[in-house]
């Protein structure tokens, strides 16, 4: 039987009079790869540091492998790893030293501690440096030696916040290669990015507006927004001119540019296939399934929308 590696009920955060998370309710699978997509400020850090023991609820619950987060912040912080946004890692202090004190940190005893060393110096492919200063390490090799520590005291719960931010695509790659391989051996992760394209690797994702959980889903469940909308890719030198004229177009709900191409969602019922016969003959038109950023400005417009939804 499949258990729910964090449980989260109505969680809600208020800062003065600022509700920065609002009622978010969702659960994660053990070994799932779970996403949290949303714009700056949407709420995502705060969740997490929520989830992770650091920061009180105002109300709502969280269970984390089993543990109630509000009542037992401190036999959450035993079960979990954290990489936080802003601060992973000591930059003045070598790779060594950084394993040490997080070594240090969890308690680990010397015999693990130098298990756990290795470990983490061959996952994160950093065997040959352990002397070298964290701050003078490449963004994508800081990154695995961050998450390197955040995993030392084997936590069967991850959470990383942007852990990605800034990385090349090539590093960002090597990162979920790690990330995949601990969820296959049981590992639960929830992760923040901004990168939809690392959304990809994720089982499921929520997507957060304002502090509200505004869709949540599969990548394919999440797709079903547009179930009655087609998608309409029109090619074009010139997309900021085709957009503009197709978003007077009568069955044109909305336009949005992806390079040189403009993808129009058609209203409901619209046939496809006149559309695009009415497009005329300079133009190449196909009809396409919704990337994820089509989803993602979908939700996030249909979330900000005054009205109030069914
Ligand atoms: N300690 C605090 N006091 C007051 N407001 C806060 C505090 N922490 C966060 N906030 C506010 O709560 C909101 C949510 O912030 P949060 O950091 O959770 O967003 P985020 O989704 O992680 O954004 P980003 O993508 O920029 O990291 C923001 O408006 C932020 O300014
Ligand atoms: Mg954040």
């Amino acid at each position: 039987m499949t258990m729910n590696a964090i449980e989260v009920r109505d969680l809600t955060r208020r800062f003065g009079g600022f509700v920065a998370v609002d009622r978010v309710t969702f659960e994660v699978r053990e070994g799932e790869i779970f996403g949290f997509l949303g714009s700056n400020g949407a709420g995502k850090s705060t969740t997490i540091r929520m989830l992770c023991g650091l920061l009180k609820p105002t109300s709502g619950t969280a269970r984390v492998g089993g543990v109630d987060v509000g009542r037992d912040p401190e036999a959450v912080k035993q079960r979990i790893g954290y990489m936080s946004q802003k601060f992973s890692l000591y930059e003045a202090l070598t790779i060594d030293q950084n394993i040490e004190f997080f070594s240090g940190l969890y308690g680990l005893d010397r015999r693990t501690g130098r298990d756990r060393r290795a470990f983490v110096l061959k996952m994160a492919g950093l065997e040959g440096r352990e002397h070298t200063l964290a701050g003078d390490l490449p963004g994508g090799w800081r990154q695995r030696l961050a998450l390197g520590c955040a995993i030392l005291h084997q936590p069967p719960v991850l959470f990383l916040d942007e852990p990605t931010g800034g990385v090349d695509p090539l590093s960002r790659r090597e990162f979920w290669t790690l990330i995949e391989a601990m969820a296959a051996s049981g590992v639960t992760v929830l992760v923040t990015t901004h990168y939809l394209d690392e959304a990809e690797h994720c089982h499921r994702l929520a997507i957060l507006h304002a502090g509200r959980l505004a869709a949540i889903g599969s990548i394919t469940e999440l797709r079903e927004v547009f179930a009655d909308r087609p998608i309409v890719e029109v090619q074009s030198t010139d997309p900021v001119a085709l957009m503009n004229a197709l978003a007077d177009h009568p069955d044109v709900e909305k336009t949005s540019v992806f390079g040189t191409a403009v993808h129009a969602v058609l209203k409901r019922e619209t046939d496809v296939r006149r559309f695009i016969a009415g497009l005329g003959d300079g133009l190449t038109a196909s009809p396409v399934a919704p990337s994820l950023e089509d989803v993602f400005l979908d939700v996030v417009e249909q979330a900000q929308s005054p009205e109030p939804k069914a």
